[in-house]
């Protein structure tokens, strides 16, 4: 990411700081495109569902090749947009984790009674995250890996393997760019090209098991790709 790892430490503090100045709304959270929430939720759900259970409710002890549905982790959750619509309907349990505190308080407000079902809010840059070591069936990591440098992401995603129970899934949803590695000095994040995604993944040493492009978005936003990993 050559300049970026030169200053990483502006590159985090300068993202912290876009964040903290942004609502705490849906729009908010997709940069002004709140309208595409719904598409988004709705092709994350057609996507789960290819691995969560087996026919045997979910608890993935079936056939033993079905994910579980016993407890998720939406990474980069912001007020919990994705838990809220995606995760809390289909997990018994779902913690959150943010950088930004006033985006996590919110939360608890936004997912209303499914707050309860929330095991923990964790205020953190991914950066420095380390989830619980076999605590989750899911791992969710949306919109948020171009806040990271491709060396805390790589780290970041081999935590995150270490984290999930059997049969246990990391999903990536993120912008793709067309080419190469494309800064943002706006939000202080790069878009990168899908085989650098994919290049990242495979020194996690995580293997690609499902991937998609989510269609119907609009035409002037970047590509966006997700990948099933494990
Ligand atoms: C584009 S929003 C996406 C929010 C959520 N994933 C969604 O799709 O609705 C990016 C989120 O990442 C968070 N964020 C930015 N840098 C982060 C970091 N280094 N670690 C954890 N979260 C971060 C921001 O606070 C914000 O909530």
């Amino acid at each position: 990411m050559g300049d970026v790892a030169e200053d990483e430490t502006s590159f985090y503090s300068n993202a912290e700081g876009y964040w903290r100045d942004v609502s705490p709304t849906v729009d908010g959270m997709l940069g002004g495109y709140g309208c595409i929430s719904n598409i988004d939720i709705n092709g994350s759900k057609l996507f789960l569902h290819k691995f969560l259970g087996d026919g045997d409710g979910g608890t993935g002890t079936g056939t033993g090749t079905g994910t579980g549905t016993g407890c998720a982790l939406d990474c980069g959750a912001g007020i919990g947009r994705i838990s809220k619509r995606l995760l809390l309907p289909l997990f018994r349990t779902v913690d959150l984790v943010d950088v930004t505190q006033e985006f996590l308080d919110k939360a608890k407000t936004y997912l209303e009674e499914d707050s309860k079902r929330v095991g923990h809010y964790f205020c953190s840059g991914l950066q420095d995250f380390v989830p619980e070591r076999g605590r989750y069936d899911v791992i969710w990591i949306q919109w948020v890996i171009g806040h990271l440098t491709d060396a805390h992401l790589v780290e970041f995603l081999r935590r995150c393997q270490e984290a999930l129970r059997p049969n246990g899934l990391i999903l990536i949803k993120d912008n793709m760019s067309h080419e190469g590695v494309v800064p943002d000095e706006v939000d202080s994040s790069v878009c990168r090209e899908l085989p650098i995604v994919r290049d990242l993944v495979s020194r996690a040493g995580l293997r690609i098991v499902h991937e998609e492009q989510q269609l119907d978005f609009p035409k002037e936003i970047f590509q966006v790709h997700t990948l099933a990993l494990r």
